[in-house]
């Protein structure tokens, strides 16, 4: 039963780092309302927050199924999974200074409705969308044992 509990936090907070990122690809446009990517810095958060469920309850299955890990320690597929999800993570990082700034301007009379959003957070954003649609398949391949080079 835990066995089943842990596999479905897995999966759901999968679904939660999708629609996290499906969200921040609707609001991140050249020019985006300044409320707009304040929303999204706080999105960040979660999609972080998320990212920990998804590696801790796939850590935890892998340190509780015993000798069938090493199992995966010898698959191409289940290492090509967790370093593209590493990757997913750290890019999460790197626009985050210009959703600090962001959230620093003041909300008066005058401030700006619409800021540019620089090329490279849009991209970074669709970068990690395409990756993270790749995983669910890796995952359900390396389970079925493809890549497995022992
Ligand atoms: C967003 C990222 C991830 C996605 C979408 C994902 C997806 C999946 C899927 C679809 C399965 C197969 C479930 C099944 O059919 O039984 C699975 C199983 C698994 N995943 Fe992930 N995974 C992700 C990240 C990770 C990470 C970072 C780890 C590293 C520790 C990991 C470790 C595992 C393990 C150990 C299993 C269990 C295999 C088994 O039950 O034999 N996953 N994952």
């Amino acid at each position: 039963m835990v066995d089943i509990l842990i596999k479905y936090v897995h999966i759901l907070s999968f679904m939660v780092v999708f629609t996290v990122l499906f969200m921040e690809m609707i609001f991140v446009k050249s020019q985006s309302a300044v409320s707009d990517l304040v929303r999204v810095r706080r999105y960040q958060n979660i999609l972080l927050l998320f990212l920990g469920f998804t590696l801790l309850s796939g850590l935890i299955k892998l340190v509780t199924m015993g000798e069938h890990a090493a199992i995966y320690m010898k698959n191409g597929v289940f290492h090509l999974k967790v370093t593209l999800f590493l990757l997913i993570t750290i890019l999460t990082f790197i626009p985050y200074r210009f959703f600090r700034n962001i959230s620093a301007e003041p909300a008066g009379a005058g401030s700006p409705q619409e800021v540019p959003v620089p090329r490279s957070v849009r991209l970074i954003v669709h970068i990690q969308m395409i990756l993270l649609v790749l995983l669910p398949l890796l995952g359900v391949m390396m389970v079925r044992g493809i890549g497995y080079f022992g």
